[in-house]
Parts: C-alpha cells; structure tokens; sequence
C-alpha cells in the first residue's frame, strides 16, 4: 500500500536522486532543501510500505490564494501505477485546506505525459510562456479552479 506523507530531511537524497532521472535541467539538491523548509505541509512525497520513496510533489502557496505547484517526478521504474494522481489529489486538498482559490504550473509544450495528467485532473491550459526553459523551449501555464 503507498502512502502520501511530508517530506523528512532525510528523504533529500532519494527525492534529489528521482528529481535527477527525471529532468532535463534537475533543481539543485540545495534548492529541493530549501522548499522542504518553506513548503512543510506541501512538500510531499509518496512511499511504498518498505519506506522506498516512488515520487513526489512540491506545492507553494502566494499570496494565500493562488497555489503553484513547482515540482512533480515519479521514478521511471514507477510510472503509471496512479502515483502522481495520488499526490495531486493530496496537494489540492491541503492547498484547499489552506484557502488557495486558484492552482497554477509550467509544463514543457512538449511533455504529453504532463499534460494528459494534469488535463485528467481538471487543469486547463490557460497561455504559452515563450523560450521559458534553459533550452529554449516554450511552456504551457496550466490552472484549476478550486471549487
Ligand atoms: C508525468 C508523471 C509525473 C506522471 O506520473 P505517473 O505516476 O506515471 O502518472 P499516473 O500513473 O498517476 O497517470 C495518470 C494519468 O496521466 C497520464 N499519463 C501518465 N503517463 C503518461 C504517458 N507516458 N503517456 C500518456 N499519458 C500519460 C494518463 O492520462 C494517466 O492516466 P491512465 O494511466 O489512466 O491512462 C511522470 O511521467 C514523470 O515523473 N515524468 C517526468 C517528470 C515530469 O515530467 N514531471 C511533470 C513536470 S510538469
């Protein structure tokens, strides 16, 4: 059985080591430290029942309203079992919880994945962000309302 729960300082290593198998251009392990800090309840990371971390999540909130979610990476042995819907499911409800009205991210144009998720999930894409990856490419802004 997976469960969702905050992130530990002692999980950084293996959520660096998912964040570098997953992206082109992986934050900095010290970067990932300081949304552990900044991020206590939004932070989250999904487990198996032996503790092995399969993803996680990282949401912040602004301006008490507007949610952001600025990271989201599941291991690629551990793709399409559900993970990254359950750790969605678990931010909306903290960031409701929290009184965010609004959730907003950036995903590359190009990740079908990405996008086909966040769509299942009620995200729409609301503009394109022009060359807004080091590597030039463009980025869709996603949002939901959260009702
Ligand atoms: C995108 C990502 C987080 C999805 O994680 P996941 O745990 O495999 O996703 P889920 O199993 O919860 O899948 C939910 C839905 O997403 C969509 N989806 C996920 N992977 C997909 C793929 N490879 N191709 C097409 N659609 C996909 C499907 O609609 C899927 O529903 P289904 O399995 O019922 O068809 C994962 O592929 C990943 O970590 N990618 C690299 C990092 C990344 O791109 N993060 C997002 C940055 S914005």
């Amino acid at each position: 059985m997976a469960k969702i729960r905050e992130i530990r300082e002692e999980d950084l290593n293996e959520v660096y080591e998912i964040e570098r198998l997953s992206f082109r251009e992986p934050y900095p392990k010290t970067l990932l430290l300081i949304y552990s800090k900044i991020c206590r309840e939004t932070f989250l990371v999904v487990e198996n029942c032996s503790g092995k971390i399969k993803g996680y999540i990282i949401g912040l909130i602004k301006w008490n309203i507007l949610g952001h979610i600025i990271s989201l990476a599941i291991h690629p042995e551990h793709r399409r079992k559900g993970y990254a819907k359950m750790l969605i499911r678990e931010l909306l409800r903290r960031f409701k919880v929290n009184g965010v009205k609004v959730v907003r991210l950036e995903v590359r144009v190009s990740n079908k994945p990405a996008i086909n998720l966040y769509s299942k999930m009620g995200f729409k894409i609301a503009y394109t962000l022009k060359n807004f990856y080091l590597d030039g490419e463009d980025a869709y802004v996603m949002y939901k309302v959260l009702d």
